[in-house]
């Protein structure tokens, strides 16, 4: 009988998934830890000949994982997440190895938890319960201990107009809130249009009663007229991207915000340099911020974030804003990430749409595998 082809997966992805995995016909070995598997641990799995190679954002899949793959018969790595900066996408390009991500089923639920992180910040969600836990509730008074800051009627900036940008101003345009849009591209003209009728038939329906605006911006004017800075964008390094988007928020940028501004970062931590915050907070050059991802993940134990003079300012959330569970486990490639990062690899192993990585959804180097356009660096 023909062995059937295996594949191996970094973390249990779910079990319902994982199971449309084994109905297929294939055959799955599961790393079972919390943690992830050690690199050498990973490149032997490679080298064993697996078909498919099953991610999340804890695993780097450079060069010697990808070169190893092309050697021993890998033919798709499935991330289960929707920004990919730990897979070496020139590498996966020079050696024809496809890989998946899972956008869309995680748009609303980071969209929200951006827009929860920022309400939890500025009206002091955190350290309001503590008071009660802590026995520290003495009395009800007109401002004390301390007063936070509405966010109905403020103004948003949102720094990346992708698909979880576009939702969170959806989300702000409900809460009265006024957008300022900014991105490195150009930010698509009928999406604006579209919320300006909106935001008129809010007016008209007297939803709201102040007239509420949309504007496309430079990064700079976002930074300085904003009441809260989301940030939405992929990261990317100087040197391979024309915008880099390493660093954006550093310390001349954090100056450039008003001191009464709060930032927001559900995106990539090395978009923010968490030194030059961690002074912009201490030093009050802005209110607060709230954060979900770190330059390090976990946080490290010596991260200037952990100043407990920012208890009050800054608000640490575990890589969680899309820990939703739909969003993470539901096998429906229409709902979960499970489900679109299983259906990802089910596409590639199962030779569908012609069996041409190009025209599959979830591959996301397709630019490899177009006709007449070898994959070189450059196309990336
Ligand atoms: C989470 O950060 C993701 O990229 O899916």
């Amino acid at each position: 009988m023909a062995e059937r082809p295996r594949i191996f997966a970094t973390c249990d992805i779910g079990p319902q998934a994982l199971e449309r995995l084994r109905e297929r016909g294939f055959e799955l070995e599961v790393y079972p830890e919390l943690h992830p598997p050690p690199r050498h641990l990973i490149v032997a799995r490679v080298r064993s000949g697996i078909a498919a190679l099953i991610t999340t954002l804890r695993d780097r899949i450079d060069e010697e994982v990808l070169s190893a793959g092309a050697a021993s018969g890998l033919r798709v790595v499935g991330q289960m997440a929707v920004g990919f900066d730990n897979i070496d996408r020139a590498a996966a390009n020079r050696h024809r190895i496809p890989f998946t991500n899972t956008p869309d089923v995680l748009t609303d639920a980071t969209a929200e938890f951006a827009f929860f992180m920022l309400g939890a910040v500025a009206r002091k969600l955190y350290p309001a319960e503590a008071q009660v836990r802590e026995h520290q509730w003495a009395t009800w008074h007109p401002y004390k201990p301390w007063l936070g800051d509405e966010v109905t009627g403020r103004t948003l900036a949102v720094v990346g107009m992708g698909r979880i940008g576009r939702s969170l101003v959806h989300k702000a345009i409900g809460f009265d809130m006024d957008v300022l849009c900014h991105e490195p591209a150009e930010v698509d003209a009928a999406f604006v249009a579209g919320a300006r009728r909106v935001i008129e038939a809010r007016r008209r329906e007297r939803f709201t009663l102040r007239p509420q605006t949309i504007e496309v911006v430079s990064l700079e004017d976002a930074l300085r007229r904003a009441d809260f800075v989301s940030l939405h964008v992929p990261l990317t390094f100087p040197g391979g991207d024309a915008e880099p988007t390493y660093h954006l928020i550093d310390e001349r940028r954090l100056r450039l915000m008003k001191p009464t501004a709060y930032l927001v970062n559900t995106s990539r931590g090395p978009v923010v340099d968490e030194p030059a915050l961690a002074r912009a907070l201490r030093e009050r050059w802005i209110a607060g911020a709230a954060l979900d991802v770190y330059e390090t993940e976990p946080l490290p134990d010596d991260s200037p974030l952990r100043d407990p003079s920012l208890l009050l300012s800054l608000r640490l959330f575990p890589h969680a804003a899309s820990a939703a569970s739909a969003t993470r486990l539901s096998p429906d490639p229409d709902v979960g990430m499970a489900g679109r990062c299983v259906q990802g690899v089910l596409d590639v192993l199962e030779g569908r749409y012609g069996g041409d990585p190009a025209q599959m959804p979830f591959v996301v180097n397709k630019e490899a595998f177009r006709e007449g356009q070898p994959a070189t660096s450059a196309q990336i």
